[in-house]
């Protein structure tokens, strides 16, 4: 059997890594400043994830959710302390995409409405309502006409209010940063704005924080810079650090219903361990405050090459956007300086280290980058 090929790939085939580090069969190392696409947050490998992960397969590693798990509930207090959430709920699931599925789904369930606000460029994911939600065009199947959602501007307070005040809007969802879209930060005010507009016509409001929550942005969440409480957040990537693992939080306001939501994988003993470990790591080793001050120093150099057109972004989810495309820089940047790099668009190059990235690699990653962007 072949595989289907969907994905453009490059030749190299990592078989080991170590914090910011990968290495291929050859031995040759490679500075991580890709983060496997946002998912790495406490470094590759990191040896109490290992052992986590080792332990509780050794015990059990999975059984179904007709039984108590009580590293739920260590996961759910956890995460509750740690980012400020203590008094919402958990519901765990295994991708993004199904994160935001399940979010919609609630929204829905909870003010029995139909219709969707999304914003332009953004990226849910492939799910059915998630893809939906994506305004990426290409990524819509024909099943997938019939759910109404609205693609409005971002940062366009006006436009939204307009929209929203027909009361008809189940949920708006919007990323905590655009990733996909391209590392846009909301502008000053308006994920207020859009939390007061939600109140006003019982939208809920729902913060995909799938890419730039989990400590990347030197905050919890990055909508915690606005300093808002959402209805509903959605987090995976950094969660498990690798292990497929997700989830939904959702604010006393919802009731749960039983069977209403549900799922095989979620939450199982592996996941729980995976994600203990990650929470307990980035606790322990103030990994927040590390992608705060390290990314704001690699930002801060950043900004003093005039090459670069515009650096975006907070903490470790930083956008470099160039006058003309990157691609030849970003393929030098990887075959000979040996650094991965994530992209969005043509012009704009997407740096996603793992949190726990230092300065020295910050600087070592500079050298690098500026031999290729001469
Ligand atoms: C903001 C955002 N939401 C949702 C997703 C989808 O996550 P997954 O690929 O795990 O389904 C992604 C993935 O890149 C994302 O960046």
């Amino acid at each position: 059997m072949k595989l289907f090929d969907v994905y453009p790939r490059w030749q190299i085939e990592p078989v080991s890594a170590k914090g910011c580090k990968i290495y291929d069969k050859e031995g040759t190392e490679y500075l991580d400043f890709y983060g496997g696409h946002a998912v790495i947050s406490i470094g590759h490998s990191h040896p109490k994830y290992v052992e986590a992960i080792t332990n509780q397969v050794n015990k059990i590693g999975f059984y179904s959710n007709s039984v108590l798990n009580s590293l739920q509930d260590e996961y759910a207090e956890k995460l509750g302390q740690l980012s400020g959430y203590d008094d919402y709920s958990l519901f765990m699931v295994n991708s993004g995409a199904e994160a935001n599925e399940n979010a919609l789904k609630l929204a829905s369930f909870y003010n029995g409405r139909k219709k969707i606000v999304a914003f332009r460029h953004a990226f849910h994911g492939r799910t059915f309502a998630a893809v939906k939600v994506t305004d990426i065009p290409a990524y819509l199947a024909p099943i997938n006409e019939g759910l109404q959602v609205n693609f409005l501007p971002f940062n366009d307070i006006a436009v939204v209010r307009e929209v929203l005040q027909q009361n008809e809007i189940s949920s708006l969802i919007v990323e905590g940063i655009q990733g996909i879209g391209g590392i846009q930060v909301p502008a000053p005010g308006f994920l207020q704005e859009l939390r007061k507009v939600c109140d006003e016509t019982d939208t809920v409001l729902i913060l995909d924080e799938i890419q730039s929550g989990y400590g990347r942005s030197g905050k919890f969440f990055a909508h915690q810079y606005a300093g808002i409480r959402p209805d509903i957040i959605s987090i995976a990537k950094g969660m498990g650090n690798g292990f497929p693992v997700s989830g939904v939080l959702i604010a006393p306001k919802f009731k749960a219903v039983s069977g209403q939501l549900g799922t095989t994988f979620g939450g199982n003993h592996l996941a729980c361990a995976a994600a203990n470990a990650v929470i307990d790591v980035i606790r322990e080793e103030n990994l927040i405050e590390n992608a705060a001050e390290v990314g704001a120093y690699l930002m801060t150099e950043l900004k003093n090459i005039p090459r670069i057109k515009e650096v975006r972004g907070y903490g470790l989810m930083i956008g470099l956007e160039f006058e003309e495309p990157i691609k030849p820089m970003r393929d030098r940047l990887l075959a000979e300086e040996k650094v991965f790099t994530g992209v969005t668009g043509a012009h704009v190059f997407r740096l996603l280290p793992p949190l726990c990235v230092s300065k020295e690699e910050v600087d070592e990653f500079l050298k690098r980058f500026k031999k290729v962007i001469v």
